[in-house]
């Protein structure tokens, strides 16, 4: 059985490393495709290495652009790797550009689909990525799922269970299977933030960091709540170029801004924050597990399981909703919430998807 799998931004490295660890484990021929949707050595580089991932066999080097132009660049340039390389399956991973694009090309090429986080949905056609994962689902031949919500999601909208597959979450595989490396980088000693409680945020989203009004309330938040605790921030690319165009740079101050990390050091700062603010959806998953408390900046959630059962709680993107917020988790101590993780989040994840793509062959 050869497999192809298709990786691009970011959030896909984590979940292809223990993918490819576990067919490797059972022999299997693996074709990497790097679709080059990041490209910065500290969005893409940076986390091959962390995540002891072998150099992408082809990198497409499609770089940024419009939806439009990146989908359709990817597309034209995944095609012709497709029908060399012909691949058994090719394994899509998540919900970004890359995801939808290949699975398109794959799907009309006859050539099976699994796609790896399955059936997450926020119900909110606003998010590109809820697009991504709508058409993904349904070009799939395999959906496998982290979560049982995204099973029900799945039967809702038709899909048969013969394409349903519920494996567990691969992001905490990666998560069980580097935490102690994360812990001896000693981040938080090496920035200074090791001696009490600081608070780690990630914003992206098109819908927080593209509006001038929403990234000034929320940098504005940041920065009153650095009046009491450290606050560090590293910047997405878009965030940061986003800063700059509405020329927000002074609004927080007092905010410790970095470039973008690598894996282990992002895992390591997370494990010791008091509390995480984040618009995320790997954040959501990992603060989970960690047992972290965890506000996340957005009206709606694809990961509801992390509401339910994990450490996570939606704040409205505005000075005083975030601020309240904040206060309010404070008040419970660290371990106030009893930690229940979700069903097969157990780190062998990758080792079912592997199985059920045997049985299929
Ligand atoms: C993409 C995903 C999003 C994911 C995020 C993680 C889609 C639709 N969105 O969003 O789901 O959460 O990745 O990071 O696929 N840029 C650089 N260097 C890079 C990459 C991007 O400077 O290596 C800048 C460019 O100016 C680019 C902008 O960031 O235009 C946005 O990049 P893009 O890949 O379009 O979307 P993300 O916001 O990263």
């Amino acid at each position: 059985m050869k497999l192809l799998h298709v990786v691009g931004a970011r959030p896909n490295f984590m979940k292809v490393a223990p993918v490819i660890r576990a067919g490797q484990a059972g022999g299997y021929q693996q074709v990497l495709v790097h679709t080059g949707q990041h490209y910065d050595h500290a969005m893409s580089e940076a986390f091959f290495r962390d995540l002891d991932l072998p150099q992408p066999d082809i990198n497409l080097e499609v770089g940024s652009g419009s939806h439009a132009v990146q989908t359709s660049g990817i597309m034209v340039a995944f095609e012709p790797v497709l029908q060399e390389t012909a691949p058994d399956w090719i394994l899509v991973y998540g919900d970004v550009n890359s995801t939808i694009a290949c699975a398109l090309v794959a799907a009309k090429a006859g050539i099976r689909i699994a796609h790896v986080e399955a059936g997450l949905r926020s119900r909110d056609r606003t998010m590109p990525e809820e697009l991504n994962r709508l058409l993904t689902d349904q070009l799939a031949d395999l959906c496998l799922t982290p979560s049982r919500d995204g099973d029900a999601n799945l039967r809702a909208e038709g899909i048969p269970e013969s394409r349903i597959q519920f494996v567990g979450n691969v992001m905490v595989d990666t998560l069980r299977h580097l935490l102690n490396r994360a812990r001896d980088t000693r981040t938080p000693e090496k920035l200074g933030l090791a001696g009490g409680p600081y608070v780690f945020v990630t914003l992206h989203r098109p819908s927080n960091v593209d509006v001038q009004e929403t990234l000034a309330e929320l940098l504005a938040a940041l920065d009153d709540l650095a009046a009491d605790m450290p606050v560090i921030f590293p910047i997405h690319p878009r965030t940061k170029s986003r800063i700059q165009q509405f020329g927000l740079e002074r609004l927080a101050s007092r905010v410790r801004l970095v470039e973008p990390l690598g894996y282990l050091e992002n895992i390591a700062l997370v494990d010791r924050a008091r509390l995480v603010l984040t618009d995320s959806g790997g954040l959501q998953e990992e603060t989970t597990v960690l047992g972290i408390p965890c506000l996340t900046a957005r009206p709606n959630t694809e990961r509801p399981i992390t509401v339910s059962e994990g450490t996570n709680r939606l704040v409205a993107s505005t000075r005083t909703a975030v601020i309240e917020a904040v206060h309010q988790l404070l008040k419970v101590p660290l371990n106030g919430k009893a930690l229940r993780v979700p069903e097969f989040w157990d780190g062998h994840a990758a080792e079912r998807i592997i199985a059920r793509l045997a049985n299929e062959s």
